[in-house]
């Protein structure tokens, strides 16, 4: 237990209270695949929090006359109950409960919607989780004096136990989470913002390309069980945590080559430990590599500094700075949209973090 996240118990007279945030979406740089319990990642990951992805959640606080052993909700996601979402959220609540305790006080009906198209193959965990720890910090801050900073830790920490990467959503531009020796107040428990980066990295754009819109094949809770017994595993988080001591000086310099390298290996490693797990699988397309041959011969012929990333699906995130959007975007409109499904795609920035709605 934690003891420093572990909030007072609940008021005596207690009151119905809504709350309302919304988080986005974030893109790992140095990307996070193995983890050992409770949600503690095997190496140190660090992401781009974007800014049009995103998820937002109100949650009522309705007291109870007699308090539950389990925590009481209703989930109406999109205006439906999604069954799966409530197996997932049983476990954050259970996971949770012993830093909130008061909520065994509360009924909680939640409702939430994302801001991308619906099934578009964008993960929503990151920003659905850091939407709701925000409203449940936002909550506990009524009988708790928090300062700025605890409220987004504690935001963070809670985010972390329901999904992993939801944990570097809460702030922007860059986070960084896991205990690596050049992040300072880095930690297992919870992300920390990057500072001191240039200011060209909080300009990026990510366009999402939308290559496959299904569901993943493979869900990132048995994609990282993968990572134990896997032959490559232990280089495999000793290089992120490479990546990353060689990608932090490369952000303050504003070096954008650097940058690109780091994070084409980052994504193409990820590939490379779901290509060599047992089971083994391939999330990429044949239409993901088309993008991906696109982007390079564009890149050589121009000069023009995108580069992409992967997340654990067949989807692309086409990363460039501000100064050469309209050349890029001019590029996917008429290069890699031919690749989409439905020639769809989701254009996203850089940004902030969690906010009231
Ligand atoms: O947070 P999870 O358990 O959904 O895992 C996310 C894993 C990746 O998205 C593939 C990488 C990352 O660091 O975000």
């Amino acid at each position: 237990m934690e003891e420093r996240f572990i909030a007072k118990k609940a008021p005596k007279n207690l009151q119905e209270f809504t709350s309302r945030w919304e988080a986005p979406s974030n893109i790992a740089l140095v990307k996070y695949w193995g983890k050992s319990e409770p949600q503690l990642p095997k190496n140190a990951s660090l992401s781009f929090t974007l800014s049009r992805a995103k998820t937002q959640t109100e949650v009522v606080f309705s007291p109870l006359e007699k308090p539950n052993k389990k925590v009481q909700f209703s989930l109406i996601f999109e205006g439906k109950e999604v069954l799966s979402f409530r197996t997932k959220l049983e476990t954050f609540f259970e996971r949770i409960l012993p830093y909130q305790s008061f909520l065994a006080h509360y009924k909680l009906t939640i409702k939430s919607q994302n801001t991308f198209p619906h099934s578009s193959g964008i993960a929503s965990s990151a920003s659905s989780m850091a939407a709701l720890a925000a409203c449940l910090v936002d909550f506990e801050s009524n009988f708790t004096s928090f300062s700025e900073e605890e409220k987004l830790a504690k935001t963070s920490f809670l985010a972390r136990l329901g999904s992993g990467s939801a944990c570097r959503s809460v702030q922007g531009p860059l986070m960084a989470w896991g205990v690596h020796p050049l992040v300072k107040n880095g930690s297992d428990l919870l992300a920390v913002p990057v500072t001191n980066s240039h200011p060209i990295f909080a300009s990026y754009h990510d366009t999402i390309l939308l290559i496959d819109k299904g569901q993943k094949q493979v869900s990132s809770t048995l994609g990282h069980k993968l990572m134990y017994n896997h032959p490559y595993a232990e280089q495999r988080f000793v290089q992120a945590d490479a990546h990353l001591a060689q990608l932090l000086p490369i952000l303050q310099q504003g070096n954008v080559d650097g940058f690109i390298s780091i994070v084409e290996k980052e994504a193409l490693q990820l590939h490379a430990m779901m290509m060599t797990s047992d089971p083994y699988f391939i999330l990429m397309h044949p239409n993901t590599l088309s993008v991906i041959q696109k982007i390079w011969a564009f890149r050589k012929e121009t000069g023009t500094s995108v580069c992409f990333t992967l997340d654990a699906g067949a989807n692309v995130h086409v990363l460039y700075p501000n100064e050469v959007a309209s050349q890029t975007k001019q590029f996917i409109d008429a290069e890699l949209l031919q690749y989409c499904e439905n020639r769809q795609c989701v254009h996203d920035t850089v940004g902030a973090g969690i906010k009231k709605y």
